[in-house]
């Protein structure tokens, strides 16, 4: 009863930011990420009567409360699904920044599902484990598959999972992101996002611009028309900062470096660089780029001294299984 996962974190290219509804993790709007190969979540999932409680560690320490609690409500959703009341110990680490902005939670989540189903015997297809992984966060969802990953938005939990445009091989294309901050951001997504729905006099818009955003993003990645991905890409992240900048309270989570990145990207575009950015919740930049250009991208990263590291990804693959236990 005891088994291990690795899934790779994702960046979302037309962003989910909202939930229709809270419990279920439905979103307001469909969504279409990249998933990455270098930004990796391992983790061991056992069940035994021997614990007397769950036991939770990230990156080999006991988790903090909050992180502890995340993942018992996710664990109980497994068992409910499998008919256990087994106790289980969890061990979860990242070879990444956590809670910085890097989608931690998207590849924990999917790490912890299919981990957590696997040592259960729980014999589930990707779309079911898809469904449960955005259970415990809406992005994780995505994470199940590689390469080009839309999660359908719907009405009810079973409607709503991931499926994959293209695999990891269709397209090379380089998320090449400058670390800027590694703390944990103030204001969490979950908590952002439902400030945003609520109080964004611009949200609605972004609602009907995502629409037309999503099918155009499709069609650019089955095209490979680099361009075209980057444009949308750059253009949807600015549409979904425009909704949190406009929150009651305001939702700020961009640092000086982080709009002086932004800025500096636009320029390189003038040197024939092919680079676009894009921002999630927090002050770190993904630059996408080509692999050719990819190299030059980092070294321009590496001469600021406000970037602490520079992580650069490929599109990675779709969450696996490994008899590498963490325990
Ligand atoms: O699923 P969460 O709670 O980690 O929210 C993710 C929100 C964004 O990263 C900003 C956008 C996205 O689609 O990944």
């Amino acid at each position: 009863m005891k088994s291990t996962a690795i899934a790779n974190s994702n960046i979302a290219l037309i962003k989910y930011w909202g939930k229709a509804n809270e419990e279920l993790f439905l979103p307001m709007n469909s969504s279409i990420s990249m998933t990455l190969d270098n930004l990796q979540t391992i983790c061991t999932v056992e069940f035994s009567e021997d614990f007397e409680k769950d036991i939770v560690e990230i990156n080999n320490q006991p988790a903090n409360p909050k992180t502890e609690e995340r993942i018992v409500k996710h664990l109980d959703l497994i068992r409910r699904v499998g008919k256990t009341d087994l106790k289980a110990k969890v061990a979860t680490n990242f070879n990444f920044p956590i809670g910085a902005g890097l989608a931690s939670s998207a590849s924990a989540s999917a790490a912890l599902t299919l981990a957590g189903c696997s040592a259960l015997d729980l014999n589930f297809d990707k779309k079911q484990l898809s469904i449960l992984a955005r259970q415990g966060s809406g992005s994780s969802c995505r994470s199940i598959y590689g390469g080009y990953v839309k999660w359908l938005k719907a009405n009810t939990s079973e409607g709503s999972y991931a499926v994959q445009i293209a695999d990891e091989n269709h397209f090379d294309i380089r998320d090449v992101i400058a670390v800027v901050s590694k703390e944990e951001k103030a204001v969490s997504s979950r908590d952002g996002m439902k400030t945003t729905v609520e109080t964004s006099p611009l949200y609605k818009a972004r609602l009907q611009e995502v629409e037309v955003s999503l099918n155009k993003m499709e069609k650019a990645i089955l095209d490979k028309d680099f361009e075209a991905i980057g444009r949308l890409a750059e253009a949807d992240c600015l549409s979904m900062h425009a909704t949190m900048l406009t929150s009651q309270p305001s939702l700020i989570y961009w640092e000086p470096i982080t709009v002086k990145l932004m800025k500096h990207v636009q320029r390189w575009r003038n040197d024939r660089l092919s680079a676009y950015f894009t921002i999630d919740a927090g002050p770190n930049v993904h630059i996408l780029t080509l692999p050719e250009d990819a190299k030059e991208v980092e070294a321009r990263l590496k001469e600021m001294p406000e970037v602490l590291e520079v992580i650069h990804s490929k599109p990675g693959s779709d969450a696996m299984i490994t008899n590498k236990h963490l325990y």
